[in-house]
């Protein structure tokens, strides 16, 4: 493997030794709770997995020494970076080695693709360290491919047994973690003697439930973005001249942006429940922005930021149904397909579409309205991380207050920038908490692994707590299903967490917006991660997780 030129930075953090539940520190030993059941549509989902439905729930607490026979364990990384991927890796290689110095770990390459077209490659000492408390998933990279046929199963199946593997962890979202309760499930009834343990990973903060309090990566990518916000809202309020457009990642739920606007404090934060919820129109939300901008020309202050979320225009009862009718429309659509130029899919779209649709997509600027009809993903859905909503609002804002200015109800400037945020915080070092986090949830991956357990994700509870004081163990991922309507059928998957407007996140956020977005402003400038120095500093959880865990 070629080496790595390594910064300053990342030779310290090489030696950086995460912390973990004390639990995990010697002999372990499981102790089983009670049984479980799914979220919701217990029958459908009893008779979907009816070998690993039900299971107890699982902690690992100190316990006496116990001679475990040796595994082969394969791992993969799937979807989008999120930082501590690496770590997660480096705690499954560590609590594998400990547990039997004769285990072995490989590393499917590419994502799950690299189980089913049998790319893997044996991740040794050697190689593991290179990677401790790294951002990024490079070691082995990842990919989109989904683990749900059954060829694709048959030839993972063919490929443990060529390397004697007995169990593979799948390091995912609420997605490749639905796929590998299925795998599960299927290695389970054909008997193949081949373990599935998931991991929750993503930035976006939406893979949580009662059992899984965050998903990896939500921490440092929320810490990343927030600190730009930051350098943004100072420059700001000295330049005193620019309105900043923030759009930030995140696909469907609000939770980055939400967690953001809560380390930050800028003037206007957007939640696409919230605007779902009080059924907005774009319009609405165009005047919303308006508001706080002619209160704050008011007091001579022409300046100020806003966080948008990227999946913001899904969430908005029309632009939805718009996007659903492209959808079904654009999916493998040969006609406009074989359309040269713009003008041309533009007249198409506007021919097909439903009169309502047909409306909102004439309402929209060219650009944007362009945006919507690109390359669908896999699934044939619009992709939100490229749509540009916060030139869109610009446009509009800017539209509003022109004709207010004409009719001399504002006298203010406004001059806007925009920003998109997302692939800057995904591969960034770990924070401690993600790299302590993610270091204990491989560690526990690796002892439900040895103990013959299948069908759980791996679990690491009592986040807000000093680590030393987390709970490990494991949670059967049919707890966390139900079944949904997924491209025409119903499909049992996990369910996504979106902001709860009832939640204390968001409460905190309601109660103190007007202050930050009026003349008084409430600016917060986080500075970046800090890795060494005092904990309130450096190990700090985010508000989020803090607010939610209020007791
Ligand atoms: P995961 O759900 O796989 O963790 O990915 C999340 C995410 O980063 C979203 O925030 C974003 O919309 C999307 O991935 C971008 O996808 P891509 O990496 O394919 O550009």
């Amino acid at each position: 493997m070629k080496s790595m030129t390594k910064s300053p930075l990342q030779i310290a953090r090489a030696s950086y030794q995460p912390k973990l539940p004390a639990a995990l520190k010697g002999n372990v030993v499981i102790k089983e709770g009670a049984a479980t059941k799914s979220v919701a549509d217990q029958s459908d989902i009893k008779s979907l997995f009816p070998n690993t439905y039900g299971m107890p729930l699982l902690t690992i607490e100190a316990g006496d020494k116990k001679v475990y026979p040796a595994v082969n364990v394969g791992v993969i990384l799937s979807g989008g970076q999120a930082p501590g991927g690496h770590n997660v890796i480096a705690g499954l290689f560590d609590g594998l080695k400990n547990l039997n110095p004769d285990n072995k770990l490989y590393g499917f390459l590419g994502g799950p693709s690299g189980l089913v077209d049998h790319e893997y490659m044996e991740l040794t000492l050697d190689i593991v360290d290179d990677y401790r408390n790294t951002g990024g998933f490079d070691i082995i990279g990842s990919g989109r491919t989904k683990l749900e046929e059954e060829w694709q199963y048959i030839k993972g199946a063919e490929i443990c047994k060529t390397l004697g593997i007995n169990a593979i962890v799948i390091i995912g979202g609420d997605d490749s973690n639905t796929n590998a309760c299925v795998l599960a499930e299927y290695f389970s009834q054909k008997e193949t003697g081949i373990q599935v343990i998931g991991c929750p990973k993503t930035i976006d903060g939406d893979l949580k439930n009662e059992m899984i309090e965050t998903s990896f990566g939500f921490d440092t990518a929320c810490k990343v973005y927030s600190e730009l916000i930051g350098n943004i809202q100072r420059d700001a309020n000295s330049a005193k001249k620019y309105w900043h457009f923030i759009r930030l990642m995140g696909r469907s739920a609000s939770h980055i942006t939400l967690e953001c606007a809560l380390q930050s404090q800028p003037n206007i934060c957007i939640v696409s429940e919230e605007v779902e919820a009080r059924n907005l129109t774009l319009k609405d939300v165009v005047d919303d922005i308006v508001k706080v901008i002619m209160n704050r020309a008011n007091h001579g202050l022409n300046f100020g930021t806003i966080l948008i979320p990227e999946g913001l225009i899904e969430f908005i009862p029309a632009m939805k149904t718009l996007i659903t009718e492209l959808n079904d429309l654009l999916t493998e659509s040969e006609d406009f397909n074989a359309l040269n130029t713009d003008d041309e899919k533009r007249q198409y779209v506007k021919g097909m579409l439903s009169k309502e649709s047909s409306d909102v997509y004439r309402s929209l600027p060219k650009g944007i309205a362009k945006q919507l009809t690109l390359d669908r993903d896999p699934h044939g859905n619009v992709q939100v991380s490229l749509i540009e909503t916060e030139k869109l609002l610009i446009e509009m804002v800017a539209k509003r207050l022109a004709q207010f200015k004409a009719e001399g109800k504002y006298k203010g400037k406004f001059s806007a920038i925009n920003h998109f945020f997302g692939y800057e915080g995904r591969c960034a070092i770990p924070s401690n908490f993600d790299a302590d986090y993610t270091y204990s949830l491989g560690y526990t991956a690796s002892v439900l692994i040895t103990e013959g357990k299948t069908g759980y994700m791996a679990s690491v509870r009592n986040l807000t707590a000093p680590a030393e004081e987390w709970i490990a163990g494991g949670v059967p991922i049919t707890m966390m299903m139900n079944m949904e309507h997924r491209h025409g059928k119903m499909k049992p998957v996990i369910q996504k967490a979106l902001v709860l407007l009832n939640g204390a996140p968001f409460k905190y956020f309601k109660k103190y917006r007007e202050h930050w977005a009026d003349e008084r402003s409430s600016y917060i400038y986080p500075g970046p991660i800090q890795y060494y120095g005092p904990t309130e500093v450096c190990d700090q959880p985010t508000i989020t997780l803090l607010l939610e865990q209020e007791k």
